[in-house]
């Protein structure tokens, strides 16, 4: 079957918080400008429509009408995850290991308030998705920045020293990886992730991966699971079905533990999600009959990105642009195009009329001239918004 991403669905009027949030946006100083000509893409959710299997298997517990109190009975809705992992990253989970949560950031909060004290430090590595100094920051620990070092490529890779020395630090407790990286999109390589494993070991910290973007991977580049490639029991993997498969306002998350006394301890103080009738048919569905359509959904993220990076490395003289080997997000840097910060700002803003989240929430201090483009929308839309912004350079 041949899935149709082009169709442009208009989603106003829907209270999505990319398409109908202008105003509160407005109100809080995010943005200048957002009218009925704004086209966001700023958040990382995609326009596209489900697959229709998901659909279909949504429409039928839709229904029965009944959606009472549940629980996660059979088996194959670890079977569903377990033979996923398996087949696509070589990676074997047992189902003991597996917990739902309401969502990635619910999960880290709680991963961070079981493991850790009050001002702790928490290694994360920028520019790095904003969710996670929040929500450091909403426990009142303690964000360890480990700056990724980039070259003029744009190509960002860890900056291993600094690493070592924030790990030895006895008051930093646990790393926070993002695997693929949101904004910059690297997909850690075996010999990389080897290396934090290596120095996580030696200092007995944590390592929470948040793999959240992991199937949307280019089809030349591959995702590998940092539990994957080795057997360190202070490993957590946080996946979800939200990015994937684009369901992220109903917050599937499977937290996948390598220490089973850690998810007891993790379920004593924070519980964990109880399932609803949706979580459990749409976790077997997209991960047992929905390859096909993220197959050619990855295909149609490729020519989007390829387009899209080529167009505005060619059209916009000194910008620095990701090529993300995983997740459809594309980083730019405007810092060396001969312009002010704020001149930068108006003309993406104001001019082109494209929202965009500034990288000031991914960088602070360090991210004023960077912008991120989500570029999970069809073709037509990004090809709009990318015009517009060059034509605004
Ligand atoms: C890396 C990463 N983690 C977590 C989230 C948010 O996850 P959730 O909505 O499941 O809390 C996002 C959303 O963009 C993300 O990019």
């Amino acid at each position: 079957m041949k899935y149709d991403f082009e169709q442009v669905i208009d989603r106003h009027g829907t209270d999505s918080s990319k398409w109908d949030c202008g105003a509160e946006l407005l109100k809080k100083g995010y943005t200048t400008r957002y009218d009925k000509e704004t086209i966001p893409l700023f958040n990382a959710d995609m326009d596209f429509r489900c697959a229709p299997e998901i659909i279909k298997a949504m429409e039928q517990v839709v229904a029965r009408g009944i959606y009472g109190y549940t629980s996660i009975v059979d088996d194959d809705y670890y079977k569903a995850i377990q033979s996923w992992f398996f087949k696509y990253n070589n990676w074997k989970i047992k189902k003991e290991q597996i917990m739902l949560e309401r969502g990635t950031i619910t999960g880290i909060v709680n991963l961070i308030q079981t493991f850790t004290e009050k001002e702790d430090g928490i290694i994360i590595m920028p520019p790095v998705y904003s969710g996670f100094r929040d929500a450091i920051a909403f426990t009142g620990r303690t964000a360890q920045y480990c700056w990724l070092k980039c070259n003029d490529e744009p190509y960002y890779t860890i900056d291993f020293e600094r690493l070592e020395k924030l790990a030895s630090d006895s008051k930093n407790k646990a790393i926070l990886l993002c695997n693929p990286h949101n904004p910059i999109g690297r997909a850690w390589k075996k010999e990389e992730l080897n290396q934090v494993i290596h120095i996580c070991r030696k200092h007995n910290l944590f390592i929470w991966s948040d793999d959240v973007h992991c199937d949307l991977m280019r089809t030349n580049q591959k995702y590998i699971p940092v539990a994957s490639i080795c057997d360190y029991k202070k490993i957590v993997t946080l996946t979800s079905l939200s990015k994937t498969f684009n369901l992220a306002g109903l917050y599937i998350t499977n937290i996948i533990f390598e220490d089973i006394e850690m998810k007891e301890k993790y379920v004593q103080k924070c519980l964990g999600a109880s399932a609803s009738p949706f979580d459990i048919v749409l976790v077997k569905t997209a991960y047992t009959r929905c390859e096909n359509w993220l197959i050619q959904l990855r295909e149609y993220l490729d020519d989007n990105l390829k387009w899209a990076v080529e167009r505005l490395r060619r059209n916009i003289p000194g910008v620095k642009c990701t090529m993300p080997e995983g997740s459809y997000i594309i980083w730019m840097d405007f810092e060396k195009c001969g312009m002010s910060e704020e001149d930068v700002r108006s003309r993406i803003i104001d001019k082109a009329n494209v929202m965009l989240s500034r990288g000031i929430k991914a960088a602070p201090g360090k991210g004023n001239y960077s912008y991120r483009i989500c570029a999970g929308v069809s073709r037509s839309v990004l090809e709009k918004a990318v015009n517009r912004i060059i034509e605004a350079f």
